[in-house]
């Protein structure tokens, strides 16, 4: 049975409150909020979900988005080779590439109502520290193109910051050279 979640848009000011590391280890109440917030996202991309329930289609979702500040992320796509599925808490960008990266169609959110256009510049790759709540064991791992960035969006919601932040107001689809397009 789908669970349909509550997600808070941008007008709603928590979405702008920064999220705080959970107690590890990870209580009951925290690992099955985060399994529904990974399961809402997976169920998300089912075009029968989208139609009966009225929901759109999120790659990512983090805790906040719920109204509840902490850091706990839930990511699941498919792509040609692969499933990625991450739940995870408390994570840490250790280190980054000064290169940088962007989607040539821009990026959404589940909490952004209306796309906004323009170019979201990230690091194109990261390496990122976190609680993998599905093993239950502290992981690193190396990250780079469409999982970096969506990773780094995530991120940014533990921060409180929002992928039109990034946009150049100015000029949206400002170049940068030496940018990756993804
Ligand atoms: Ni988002």
């Amino acid at each position: 049975m789908f669970k349909k979640l509550n997600i808070i848009e941008d007008k709603n000011k928590l979405i702008r409150k920064k999220s705080v590391d959970i107690e590890l280890p990870i209580s009951e109440e925290d690992k099955k909020f985060a399994l529904e917030m990974l399961e809402y996202v997976k169920e998300s991309q089912k075009a029968e979900i989208q139609e009966k329930y009225n929901v759109r289609a999120g790659v990512g979702l983090s805790a906040i988005q719920l109204g509840v500040n902490k850091k706990i992320v839930a990511i699941y796509f498919e792509d040609e080779d692969k499933t990625h599925e991450y739940l995870i808490a408390n994570p840490i960008v250790t280190s980054f590439s000064v290169k940088p990266s962007f989607l040539s169609t821009g990026e959404a959110c589940l909490s952004v109502p209306k796309d906004i256009d323009g170019y979201v510049y990230r690091h194109n790759k990261i390496t990122v520290k976190f609680y993998d709540i599905l093993k239950d064991e502290e992981r690193t791992e190396k990250l780079d193109g469409y999982l970096s960035i969506v990773f780094q969006h995530e991120l940014d919601h533990l921060d409180g910051i929002l992928y039109y932040d990034r946009i150049d107001k100015k000029n949206p689809f400002k170049e940068v050279k030496g940018a990756v397009e993804i």
